[in-house]
């Protein structure tokens, strides 16, 4: 099954369960919102869980593109991309957690063929802030799947403060011979979709308050889903990336972490672009600069004239329709070629300047202050330059 008939199906599904399908918004979170970048469908829905009306009513699906840095060091892995699309459902203040995860089962199971013997679920075993997700645990056991039980990986919340809610995670076997061991132990079960009972809402102070409506907020990964319906190992085999593994390999020579790690990295920066964001010293901007650094790092690893300049406008094109993002290609490419740019003088700097004497053995945190401030090298790409 290809991505985007997953898609449809998924939408579908939830649609004749009286959902209404929302669009998706850019990678920027609202106003106010804690974090940089939208790292999940219920980010622009917060007003909503928190009790205003959503004019399409109470119950909604959507698919959203979603940014996170915090799994940076563990992409190339099979299961961790920067930029991802969540597939979500919501119920403000309608239905409860039983109907959510049954109807869950229901689409894996029935809509998309997938053998019940394959999922496990993860519930919420209680703390001394809130009870134990009994109802979570009845359904699974009467759909006969097996269920973890834990504490910190059962609880979900939007930052430090602001929604949060005991969830229940649902966990496809990918591994080869029958399912063993449990989503704690062993990596080969993979985490495609978390319903989260959010209903309360944690203050300054630590302490826990109801929300003035009882929701559920669910997310399914669809890179994940994808591949391992598609039957593929990882997150980098799935159609989706079938036009970076045919393009960029005649480019680039490249070994296969590297390949996923400067595919993953420019298909992100490509898309923050496409939403409006420039490369900066801080904020969104760094994070894009980052992405690009870690691209060209690896690059002149292997080859110091490999370029983006290179990149082919059909590549670009290609993510930028994906994500329906109306920018061009080509100033895409200017951009990033821009920012090569800008990277190599600074590489060429650093060079000189860590050949100076005073730079040659332990650098003191002084010195890396005066690295930094004065000729504007940050303390990673020190830490680069002076291994290799
Ligand atoms: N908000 C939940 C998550 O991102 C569904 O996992």
């Amino acid at each position: 099954m290809r991505t985007e008939q997953l898609v449809s199906t998924f939408v579908e599904y939830f649609e004749e369960l009286g959902h209404r399908l929302i669009t998706g918004s850019t990678l920027l979170p609202p106003p106010g919102d804690p974090v940089l970048f939208t790292t999940s469908g219920m980010h622009p829905l917060t007003p909503y869980l928190e009790g205003s009306p959503h004019p399409l009513g109470k119950r909604l699906v959507n698919v959203q593109r979603c940014l996170r840095t915090t799994d940076l060091e563990e992409v190339g892995d099979a299961t961790h991309l920067t930029v991802f699309e969540m597939l979500g459902t919501w119920s403000l203040g309608d239905y409860g957690g039983p109907l959510s995860l049954g109807w869950g089962f229901g689409l894996l199971t029935e809509g998309l063929g997938i053998d019940p013997g394959r999922l496990h679920a993860t519930v919420f075993a209680g703390d001394a802030h809130c009870e134990a997700d009994q109802a979570s645990l009845d359904l699974w056991q009467d759909r006969g799947v097996p269920v973890e039980l834990t504490v910190e990986d059962n609880w979900w919340s939007n930052g430090p403060v602001g929604p949060c809610g005991p969830d229940s995670e649902i966990f496809l076997w990918s591994g080869d011979g029958p399912p063993e061991s449990t989503p704690t132990r062993d990596d080969r079960w993979v985490e495609v979709w978390n319903h989260v009972m959010m209903r309360h809402r944690r203050l300054d102070d630590g302490s826990l308050v109801p929300l003035p409506q009882r929701n559920i907020d669910t997310g399914l990964g669809l890179e994940r889903l994808a591949s391992l319906l598609q039957g593929k190992s990882s997150v980098f085999e799935c159609d989706l990336f079938d036009p970076w593994r045919r393009l960029v390999p005649p480019l680039w020579r490249l070994d296969e972490p590297s390949l996923r790690l400067v595919c993953d990295h420019l298909r992100s920066a490509v898309v923050i672009l496409g939403d409006g964001v420039r490369p900066a010293s801080t904020g969104r901007g760094y994070v894009l600069r980052r992405l690009v650094r870690r691209v060209l790092t690896v690059l002149w690893r292997e080859d110091p004239s490999y370029s983006l300049g290179d990149l082919p406008d059909d590549l670009v094109r290609d993510t930028l329709d994906h994500f329906r993002q109306d920018r061009s290609p080509g100033d895409v490419r200017h951009v990033l070629r821009d920012e090569e740019q800008r990277f190599r003088r600074l590489m060429e700097r650093g060079r000189q300047v860590l050949a100076r004497p005073r730079f040659r053995g332990r650098l003191s945190e002084e010195d890396l202050h005066y690295l930094h401030d004065t000729h504007g090298l940050p303390r990673d790409l020190v830490t680069s330059l002076r291994r290799g």
